[in-house]
């Protein structure tokens, strides 16, 4: 099986988490790079106006890939906006995908995302995996978007994190 992981980080989880679990998959990692250096005035922009930044290193064509596996995270309820070229490129490319992303998760769930990967590359994923910083706080813990923000995923964190991914893929692969 040839897989492909894609991934986007704004303070570094999701690319810590990619680079973990195409590790055990045996898989390529293509990291998402922008020519512009994002800012949170850009973030807020990019979500209100539904726009898809410039992003470096587009593939021309995906190649033969049994399954792209994307991390990235959600910004405001939706998935993060550098990784919205590469959704989009699904909707000429056929094969099987699916969509992690290790999010904040202070404000409850993020329901939209299956709507917007479905509308954005015309199919649904093989598995929508959302894995929120909530669910790594104390169960006591009263997590703040403040805190989840701030949060960082450790190597402890990262292996339990790719556990669940590989769980969630396991009968799918
Ligand atoms: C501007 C902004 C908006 C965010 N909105 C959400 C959200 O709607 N839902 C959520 O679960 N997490 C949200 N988060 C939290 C991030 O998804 C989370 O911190 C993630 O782990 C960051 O990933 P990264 O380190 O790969 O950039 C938001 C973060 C930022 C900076």
């Amino acid at each position: 099986m040839k897989i492909l992981t894609v991934s986007y980080s704004f303070t570094g989880n999701n690319e810590a988490l990619a680079k973990s679990v195409a590790k055990e998959l045996a898989a390529e990692h293509l990291i998402v790079t922008e020519p512009k250096t994002r800012t949170m005035g850009g973030i807020v922009l990019d979500m209100l106006f539904n726009r898809t930044p410039k992003v470096q290193s587009l593939p021309n064509k995906w190649g033969d890939y049994d399954l792209i596996l994307f991390f990235a995270p959600i910004w405001m309820g939706q998935v993060a906006s550098p990784i919205r070229a590469y959704l989009k490129e699904l909707r000429v490319n056929s094969g099987r995908y699916a969509f992690a992303s290790i999010s904040g998760g202070a404000d409850g769930g993020n329901p939209k995302l299956m709507s917007e990967l479905n509308k954005r590359t015309g199919r649904e994923p093989i598995a929508l995996i959302d894995l929120p910083i909530t669910s790594l706080l104390p169960q006591d813990q009263q997590a703040a978007r403040k805190d989840t923000s701030a949060y960082r995923i450790d190597e402890k964190d990262i292996k339990k994190l790719t556990d669940t991914i590989l769980q969630a893929l396991k009968d799918k692969i």
